[in-house]
């Protein structure tokens, strides 16, 4: 199933209008905070929270462990737009579905975009429970045809033919590297490889997107980072690495969204909040 919607500026606008209604905060960052990751969106302060379902053209998503909700306020002196759970291309919605979020915070004035998702590691040298900055990214769905900028591009959000190859911004990295070190935090490092789910890995899908030089695999960000990149934002990526997949045998290597859930709860969340926090204060300026 490929699908196609068509948004124009006057959608996203509408969108806005109504969280302007809600909130004085003008964000500077936006934060996408993946599966099991959103409790970082409980910490901000002076929040404005307004539901999905309460924003005008906005996908509803229903993901358990998803609040589904934007937090706007301060992080480290920052003002920024979080999202506590995000579209997924799996529920069935259009890939330019799943990035009007991105469109909206472009247009509330949103420069630089930090992602989070819940991933699994290819990379032999993750465990459950690491961290990984997202150096680049591998959009499968979008090689294959399913990207979210096909159709008419106005000139007004971003151009035709993106670059895409500093996607992940290198000053921000350099940004992510220091603070890791400076809270002792362990930063792995690798390519993101976004597929549309919902199913996890066979074991000789593991084997591919290993070949495919991927470290980590997860079912969102690929569009929502293409998507920012388009309109000019600057991008930072952090996976939590919820499980690890291996390429042999499947005995004993289940993995459940409970799991994933469970360990982006416990483990996770805690250390990439230290993180963004950090990153967040380096941009204070
Ligand atoms: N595969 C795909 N997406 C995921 C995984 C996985 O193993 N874990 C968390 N998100």
């Amino acid at each position: 199933m490929t699908t196609y919607d068509h948004y124009t500026i006057s959608d996203y606008d509408l969108a806005v209008e109504a969280l302007r209604a809600r909130t004085s905060v003008q964000p500077l960052v936006g934060l996408i905070l993946g599966s099991g990751l959103g409790t970082l969106a409980e910490s901000i302060e002076k929040a404005d929270y307004i539901p999905y379902n309460e924003v005008p053209r906005f996908p509803q998503s229903q993901v358990l462990g998803h609040r589904n909700r934007f937090v706007a306020g301060t992080l480290e002196g920052v003002s920024v737009l979080a999202m506590q759970g995000r579209i997924h291309y799996y529920e069935g919605f259009s890939m330019q579905a799943v990035t009007f979020p991105v469109r909206v915070m472009q247009r509330m004035g949103v420069k630089v975009l930090i992602v989070t998702n819940a991933a699994g590691g290819l990379n032999p040298s993750f465990a459950a429970g690491d961290l990984m900055l997202i150096t680049d990214h591998i959009n499968l769905p979008g090689m294959a045809g399913n990207h979210p900028l096909i159709g008419h591009n106005d000139d007004a959000l971003g151009e035709r033919f993106p670059d895409m190859s500093a996607a992940y911004d290198p000053q921000l990295c350099a940004v992510a590297r220091s603070t890791a070190q400076a809270k002792g935090i362990t930063l792995h490092e690798g390519v993101y490889m976004g597929l549309s789910g919902p199913s996890f890995e066979t074991p000789a899908e593991v084997r591919m997107l290993q070949r495919l030089g991927a470290d980590a695999v997860g079912m969102s960000t690929v569009g929502e980072v293409t998507v920012a990149r388009h309109g000019g934002m600057r991008v930072l990526g952090f996976s939590g690495i919820t499980n690890m997949l291996v390429a042999g045998e499947t005995h004993g290597q289940e993995v459940s969204h409970a799991d994933v859930l469970a360990m982006g709860r416990d483990k996770i969340a805690p250390a990439l909040a230290a993180l963004v926090r950090g990153v967040l204060a380096s941009l204070r300026g």
